[in-house]
């Protein structure tokens, strides 16, 4: 997580960094700090708000040419003054900002304090800056990587030195770093979007590699060995425009009432209305390499995971083909078998998330095909698999993904009919999926012009101790997602469950009024599902309900309906997960959470 940037140039740094920081904020906004070289020394401004309050505090600051900016999102040592970046050396004339973990802390605080050093914070990362000044003989890039040999674990890092203001090292072991290579000036971040601004040229740093930029120059080395590596200068693509409110009051909300358009976006181009067929450029597979895929494997975290699941129900039903979802940062470490003929997706919306990352290393380690599943164009993730499916849902902001959930469903839809063509689905079936996935942009606009009584079930949870989300088959993944969201937005304790299993457990959480929320579209298993629900009824359980319209069965079960325009089985995620995107939303504004930047979160995981 945290988010890094860092500025050689001609101009003034400090707005460059600011700026910088304002489009890394979504890696992480616990506190926010800058370091600039001025007047040979290091001015270095702290803030444990967002990115927003330092800006206040450092405006009318130093116009020096040359610094180093962080925005941090917590993982050792709490959220203090102390502990936002940059860190800085006994002498204050080395500072570090680190976006990554220090495995071996422990270990290099206990050597380092043996030596001498007193340390002023509880960060792994202040191990850095005192390292390098243990190496430091004048030689800023021998002195990094000297230091850098020391470290287990994952790093981006920029380091200044008030003695080189001309110069900024950058190093990078598994935590995504690019340098922007501009006309003059050169720009260390996180990621492209924070450089976009200034360059499209850059480069991606690769792990093992450390970089020394000035102004006029990017030299690229082997960290280990310091023997120069020729890096390829890439375009960045893709939209990377400021994202706006379009007038609504949060991020998150624009993001839900967008969805009509991000799933046509991603539906354009690929749907083959006449051949009852779909196309996905992107995967780079003719026929015959579709055909050998016998088995398929969802990797994701979070929100992308729960797409993953809906995903390969869908491929295991119509294509017939065994497929599972997998939690990218379990499935990493139990030394997975990675059978031949399966294809893996990697599903992301950010394409940085480090424990996706993983598991695609270890898929490809082990000789598998990857394929990506995301949003954000030329990101690790994508690059890292080379061939896959952008989902084209846009920039998405609020920390809570709502409108990749249903960007990324919909592209496994797609694949699923490219697969389940060449298989078990005849033209006129394929023909009807193709048209049912077309209609879908249109009918989740329909329910989103009407959405029920969203308010009646706020009421409900608001106040609730626990709140139980119940669905089976596709609308099992819903339940998760619904869950996830609730809790993310309006810190509510919930769980999901799939719905036959509540009685296994879960059903003893029940009291008198406690509120349950049943996913239980007209599908499949809708008569099972209503025994489920008749089980809560009977403990005394207040039941939400989100149902296909004109169901009398449910609408007269439910102590709040909310019905939801009738769709095929496998596409009822893309309607069903609505209402509780809505639900989280407003249950989170009414009890005055912080919408688009819960506690505690970020918008991309780049720490395992
Ligand atoms: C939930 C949420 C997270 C992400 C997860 C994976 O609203 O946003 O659960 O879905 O961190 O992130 P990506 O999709 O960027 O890999």
């Amino acid at each position: 997580m945290c988010g890094i940037i860092a500025y050689v140039g001609p101009d003034a740094a400090l707005p460059k960094l600011i700026e910088g920081l304002r489009r890394l904020e979504y890696r992480g906004y616990d506190s926010a700090g800058v370091a600039l070289i001025a007047d040979d020394d290091l001015w270095i401004r702290k803030d444990t708000g967002r990115v927003a309050a330092l800006a206040a505090q450092v405006e009318g600051g130093p116009t020096a040419q040359t610094g180093i900016a962080h925005t941090r999102w917590a993982t050792h040592g709490g959220i203090s003054l102390d502990n936002a970046h940059p860190h800085v050396d006994a002498k204050s004339r080395i500072a570090v900002v680190h976006n990554g973990i220090v495995e071996n802390m422990t270990a290099l605080v206990g050597m380092l304090k043996e030596e001498g050093v007193t340390f002023t914070s509880e960060t792994d990362t202040e191990v850095i800056p005192h390292l390098v000044r243990r190496h430091y003989d004048g030689d800023p890039v021998a002195a990094v990587r000297e230091a850098l040999q020391h470290v287990r674990g994952t790093f981006g890092v920029a380091v200044a030195f008030a003695d080189h203001p001309e110069l900024l090292v950058a190093a990078r072991n598994g935590s995504p770093l690019v340098i922007g290579v501009g006309d003059g000036e050169n720009i260390i971040a996180s990621d492209p979007q924070a450089v976009v601004a200034h360059t499209r040229q850059v480069v991606y740093m690769q792990d093992g590699e450390m970089a020394v930029i000035t102004a006029d120059s990017v030299k690229v080395q082997k960290l280990t060995t310091g023997v120069k590596i020729q890096s390829e200068v890439a375009t960045i693509e893709g939209d990377y425009g400021p994202a706006e409110m379009e007038g609504y009051p949060h991020f998150m909300l624009k993001e839900i009432f967008e969805q009509p358009r991000s799933i046509r976006r991603c539906l354009r181009g690929r749907i083959q209305l006449r051949e009852g067929n779909a196309k996905l450029g992107g995967l780079n597979m003719d026929p015959r390499d579709i055909v050998a895929t016998n088995r398929v494997i969802n990797l994701g975290c979070g929100t992308s995971y729960h797409a993953g699941m809906a995903g390969a129900m869908a491929v295991e039903a119509l294509a017939r083909i065994p497929a599972r979802a997998e939690i990218a940062s379990e499935f990493r470490y139990r030394h997975p078998i990675v059978p031949r003929d399966a294809m893996f997706f990697a599903i992301s919306q950010s394409g940085e998330t480090a424990d996706t990352l993983g598991a695609i290393h270890e898929v490809q380690t082990k000789g598998g095909q990857v394929m990506g599943c995301v949003n954000v164009v030329g990101s690790t993730i994508a690059r890292t698999c080379g061939r896959g499916v952008y989902v084209h849902s846009g920039p998405e902001i609020a920390v809570a993904s709502t409108k990749a959930f249903t960007s990324q469903v919909s592209a496994l839809l797609v694949f699923t009919l490219m697969l389940a063509r060449t298989r078990n689905l005849s033209l006129q079936q394929g023909r009807e999926m193709a048209a049912e996935l077309e209609a879908m942009p249109d009918k989740v606009a329909r329910y989103l012009e009407n959405p029920g009584p969203i308010d009646e079930a706020v009421a409900a949870v608001t106040d609730a101790r626990y709140v139980l989300f119940l669905g089976r088959g596709y609308s099992y993944p819903v339940a998760l997602e619904g869950a996830l969201k609730l809790k993310e937005i309006a810190y509510i304790p919930c769980e999901a469950y799939p719905s036959g299993e509540m009685k296994h457990g879960p059903i003893a959480m029940l009291d008198e009024g406690a509120p349950v929320i049943a996913v239980t579209p007209q599908d499949s298993q809708r008569e099972k599902a209503i025994s489920n629900m008749k089980e809560v009824e009977a403990r005394g359980a207040r039941l939400i309900v989100i149902h296909t319209e004109g169901d009398e069965e449910m609408e007269a079960l439910a102590d709040v309906s909310i019905p939801v325009p009738a769709v095929a089985d496998y596409a009822s995620p893309l309607i069903t997960v609505l209402p509780l995107q809505l639900l989280a939303y407003k249950a989170g504004l009414a009890l005055e959470r912080d919408i688009d930047k819960p506690r505690n979160l970020a918008k991309s995981v780049t720490v395992e």
